[in-house]
């Protein structure tokens, strides 16, 4: 069993069937197209037998009786096979980008509902490619590739019948080169197949080292490496040329090879044809023309099945971005009645109200390798204000992604209002949380527009406060336009420390159940900070809030510390009962302190 599957894969027409389910509303158009095509097609082949009878009639016996007829005839098929092609041409291209708008349509939708680990496990230029080239290169296949198709193969089909017809020997003759230059033009498109592959790897290593060289150039100057970089750049230069050359020497010699072909097809028409040429100029000259225009299509058709196989790449892994399940999903019965994130039902959503409790928990990372959390027990009740602290790496974000369902537990449950979270949708859960996070993230557009995507609906007057709460006002004055303010791709135009400040008054705005600050003020001063964690007091009224921080100063007023440490609490409780207990956390404490005493004194 799976060795057929095996040997079907490497079949070069594979992956096609797999795009009829994306493809095949459109089969009606195409249908249409492969009309037209056909159409046009046919008066293709009929041209040369005009040729022949002008030839034969006018010139050799040389009479002009039917010239009028002939002309209507001969500039009506022109006409009638230029239109023909308009609409195949404009029907090709309406599927291409039919095709491809779909495509990206739908991969984009798919991933929105993907999880984290797929975006953990694949990288955004790989994502990105996968939403634009790939299904470009797909609409290209479906469209041109099978209008070429139509044209070229019902081109040669017709013109082989005709000659068959008119002259059987001579017909046979002719195609009797037909192996010989697919040979020919197999062998060479194999290897400019493997020069162009070389070609684009290096031209993808030389942008690589480019971009590393642009964004890097801070690094680049303080390691001294300006040498090295360069050195570097000027090999992938030359191999660049050398890889060229070669590619330009072998397409040079492809296209000789392709007159050549089409002279040795003219060649054994002027052999064996003179014979018929002394009686018939104009048979003699029709096969001329469909010898040389027999070349193309043999051309083409090698072409296509190289591209064929190529495109089998683009389409696997589109078809395997579009089938990944996300490793997150609602159960049927739970979108049955909450809905899912495109049509969230929020009339059956049961009010949150905030307590979270792990009950026996471990997890592991779908791409890890070791247990994060084992047979983890926690509970927190709705209302509370929860700080996590311990090292790097204690895993104190995982135990958040675990409350807001970014991922789920291996084994055991999180219970969100005393119910298991995966009875209730995703959405209900996320519309309740405010998750700030260390590496904030706002989207292209304006301040404002940033602070809305929290609450659509929020006047001026509570964007306003928000921005007080969170010590921000001065932030956005100090910007060019206030919240006009463009932020720029990512939010890149501002600071660190001032993406935090915004996106904590986002989510502020969106006035959540659940709050989350995950390192949220690891970026602002220290004055900032105190300003915030005065905020962070008067706003976790009414909320369960947890929060992560490395300063253990910005956390002493919590209701509860849970120090972690390797995935597990080894101490909980106030700051003061903490280090009236002396352990691990009053040694995290005392070493912090030292630290900034020992900073400002050196200040
Ligand atoms: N996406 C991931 N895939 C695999 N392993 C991960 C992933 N994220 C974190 N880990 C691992 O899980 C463990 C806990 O990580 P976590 O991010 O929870 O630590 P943390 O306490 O938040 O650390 P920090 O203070 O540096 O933010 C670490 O050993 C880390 O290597
Ligand atoms: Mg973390």
């Amino acid at each position: 069993m799976n060795e057929k599957t095996e040997s079907r894969k490497s079949l070069p027409f594979f992956g096609v069937p797999k795009l009829f389910p994306y493809v095949k509303q459109y089969g009606p158009h195409l249908m249409k197209m492969v009309f037209f095509g056909l159409m046009g097609s046919v008066i293709d082949v009929i041209l040369p037998l005009f040729q022949r009878y002008a030839l034969n009639h006018y010139v050799g016996e040389r009479t002009l009786d039917t010239l009028a007829i002939f002309v209507v005839l001969y500039v009506s098929a022109i006409v009638f096979s230029a239109v023909m092609n308009f609409f195949a041409t404009y029907k090709a291209s309406c599927v291409e980008v039919w095709i491809d708008r779909d495509l990206r349509n739908l991969a984009f939708d798919h991933l929105q509902t993907l999880s984290f680990s797929y975006f953990n496990q694949n990288s955004v230029g790989y994502i990105h490619s996968r939403v634009m080239s790939d299904t470009s290169r797909i609409g290209v296949l479906f469209a041109w590739s099978l209008i070429d198709a139509v044209w070229h193969l019902s081109y040669l089909v017709g013109a082989v019948a005709v000659m068959l017809v008119v002259n059987t020997r001579l017909a046979l003759l002719v195609m009797l080169i037909l192996p010989l230059v697919s040979v020919l033009f197999s062998v060479f498109q194999t290897k400019l197949i493997r020069v162009n592959r070389r070609v684009r790897e290096i031209n993808s290593k030389i942008t690589g080292n480019f971009n590393e060289g642009i964004t890097g150039a801070r690094t680049i100057k303080t390691l001294a490496i300006e040498d090295k970089m360069d050195k570097d750049f000027v090999e992938d230069t030359a191999e660049m040329r050398r890889t060229s050359v070669r590619a330009a020497r072998l397409r040079g010699l492809f296209s000789a090879t392709m007159s050549f072909a089409s002279s040795l097809a003219l060649a054994i028409v002027l052999w064996k044809g003179g014979v018929i040429a002394e009686s018939e100029v104009g048979t003699f000259t029709m096969f001329m023309s469909y010898a040389q225009g027999m070349m193309e299509p043999v051309r083409w058709l090698i072409d296509a099945i190289s591209d064929l196989i190529t495109t089998q790449v683009n389409i696997e892994r589109l078809t395997r971005l579009l089938e990944t399940k996300s490793d997150v999903t609602d159960t049927p019965e739970v979108i049955e009645r909450y809905g899912d994130s495109f049509e969230p039902k929020k009339e059956n959503w049961e009010e949150l109200r905030g307590d979270i409790e792990f009950d026996d928990v471990s997890f592991q990372y779908p791409d890890g390798d070791e247990m994060v959390l084992e047979h983890f027990d926690l509970k927190i009740p709705f209302g509370s204000n929860i700080a996590i602290v311990g090292e790097t790496g204690a895993g104190k974000s995982t135990l958040v992604n675990l409350v807001c369902r970014f991922y789920e537990p291996t084994e055991g449950r999180v219970l969100i209002d005393g119910r298991d979270a995966r009875e209730r949708s995703q959405l209900w859960l996320h519309s309740a949380i405010g998750y700030v996070l260390q590496t904030p993230h706002l989207f292209s557009g304006t301040v404002r527009e940033n602070l809305l995507y929290g609450n659509p609906n929020a006047t001026e007057e509570q964007i306003g406060r928000a921005l007080e709460l969170v010590s921000a006002t001065e932030v956005v004055q100090r910007l060019e336009n206030g919240l006009d303010t463009d932020v720029g791709e990512g939010g890149d135009l501002l600071s660190t420390g001032e993406k935090q400040l915004l996106s904590f008054a986002r989510a502020i705005l969106a006035d959540p159940k659940i709050l989350v600050l995950d390192e949220a003020t690891s970026s602002v001063d220290t004055m900032t900070e105190q300003k915030i964690q005065r905020a962070i007091d008067t706003i976790v009224h009414g909320r369960t809030s947890i929060v992560i921080a490395h300063r253990l100063s910005t956390v002493q007023n919590a209701d509860c510390i849970l120090v972690v440490k390797n995935g597990r609490i080894v101490e909980r409780g106030t700051h003061r009962e903490l280090l009236a207990l002396g352990g691990y956390y009053k040694q995290l404490y005392t070493r912090q302190y030292e630290d900034e005493a020992t900073q400002t004194v050196l200040a």
